[in-house]
């Protein structure tokens, strides 16, 4: 067995991460979040969301956001656009890609996105069709691969339904992702193996929040089938509002450091990304949700 030799990641902190915050975070704050992680290296940024203010007001500021970005050459800046209203208010920021944003539990569906599968993919099937046309690329996220809130397990035949779906839309990579951290090695691999009947192994990432603590384990054994795409969050930072307890998307920092353990090479300066996890946890609050930003934050202190 060979480890793929380069991992690409996606940040997800700015979206994924902010998005359950309950005290506002300004727009120059994230902002300065983006710039920081593009500086650190990362090639791939989830800014924003273009979805109801209702729902989730921290993401209500998203064309401020997308419009303030130094953005750079190379840097791919991607956002959440759950239908035709949110990908037309996105059209204004030119993103470089759009998440079209699924799930694999149908209660997950219901409470995230206010409708069933079937209809989430009618919602996503013109929305897919206009990016294409435009030239913009199209990522699917596929919640509840491993387990939901609401139904508990949910078995590989229905990721494997969804990624059908998706790629049947026009929808070029997909996200497997573990919305509430409750997956082990084992049946995450199931979950991809379900995905790889519809993708190939270039255009599926692994997407692993860290609730039960188990996020860098699914990693490796993501890495170990040859997945080298994959989501983490600076800081550790986040979790979805609508699945109640689920804790932050794995640390970007934790991530990193694995990989250069491996020889993995990732183009992201590690010391970068942990002032760039420290400068929003210092806004927020509190120390980074990451213990590889935590044990080189100690060891330069000392
Ligand atoms: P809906 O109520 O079914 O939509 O919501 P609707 O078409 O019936 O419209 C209702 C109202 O929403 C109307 O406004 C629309 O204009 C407005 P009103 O007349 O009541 O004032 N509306 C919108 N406003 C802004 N942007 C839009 C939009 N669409 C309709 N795009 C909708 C459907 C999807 C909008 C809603 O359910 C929603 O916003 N949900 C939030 C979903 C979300 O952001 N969840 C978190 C991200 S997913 C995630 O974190 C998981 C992921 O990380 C992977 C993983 O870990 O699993 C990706
Ligand atoms: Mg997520």
């Amino acid at each position: 067995m060979a480890y793929p030799s380069t991992v690409r990641l996606v940040d997800v902190g700015p979206r994924d991460g902010l998005q359950n915050e309950k005290q506002p975070v300004p727009a120059a704050v994230k902002i300065e979040l983006v710039e920081r992680l593009q500086d650190a290296g990362l090639q791939e940024i989830e800014v924003t969301s273009y979805v109801s203010p209702k729902w989730v007001p921290q993401m209500a500021d998203n064309h401020e956001v997308m419009q303030g970005i130094a953005r750079r050459q190379g840097v791919r800046y991607s956002v959440l656009t759950p239908n035709m209203k949110g990908f037309e208010a996105a059209l204004a920021d030119q993103p470089d890609e759009i998440v079209v944003f699924g799930s694999a539990s149908e209660a997950f569906s219901q409470k995230n996105i206010n409708c069933s599968i079937a209809e989430s993919i009618e919602r996503f099937r013109p929305v897919v069709a206009v990016a294409r046309e435009r030239g913009i690329a199209v990522r699917g996220a596929m919640s509840c691969t491993v387990g939901c809130p609401y139904e508990g397990e949910i078995a590989p035949a229905k990721v494997g339904y969804l990624a059908g779906l998706m790629k049947g839309i026009g929808v070029q990579r997909v996200d497997v992702a573990d919305t509430i951290g409750v997956g082990t090695p084992t049946r995450v691999q199931a979950a991809f193996e379900a995905t790889l009947a519809h993708y190939d192994i270039d255009h599926v990432s692994g997407h692993f929040h860290d609730t039960y603590g188990q996020a860098l384990a699914n990693t490796l054994a993501a890495l170990e089938l040859g997945v080298w795409n994959f989501q983490s969050s600076v800081a550790g930072l986040g979790g979805c509002p609508y699945a109640k307890g689920a804790t932050g998307n794995v640390a970007s920092e934790d991530v990193v450091y694995l990989l250069q353990g491996l020889g993995i090479a990732t183009g992201i300066d590690l010391a970068a990304l942990v002032d760039a996890g420290k400068f929003i946890s210092d806004r927020l609050g509190r120390a980074p949700n990451s213990r590889a930003a935590v044990a080189l934050l100690n060891k330069r202190a000392g």
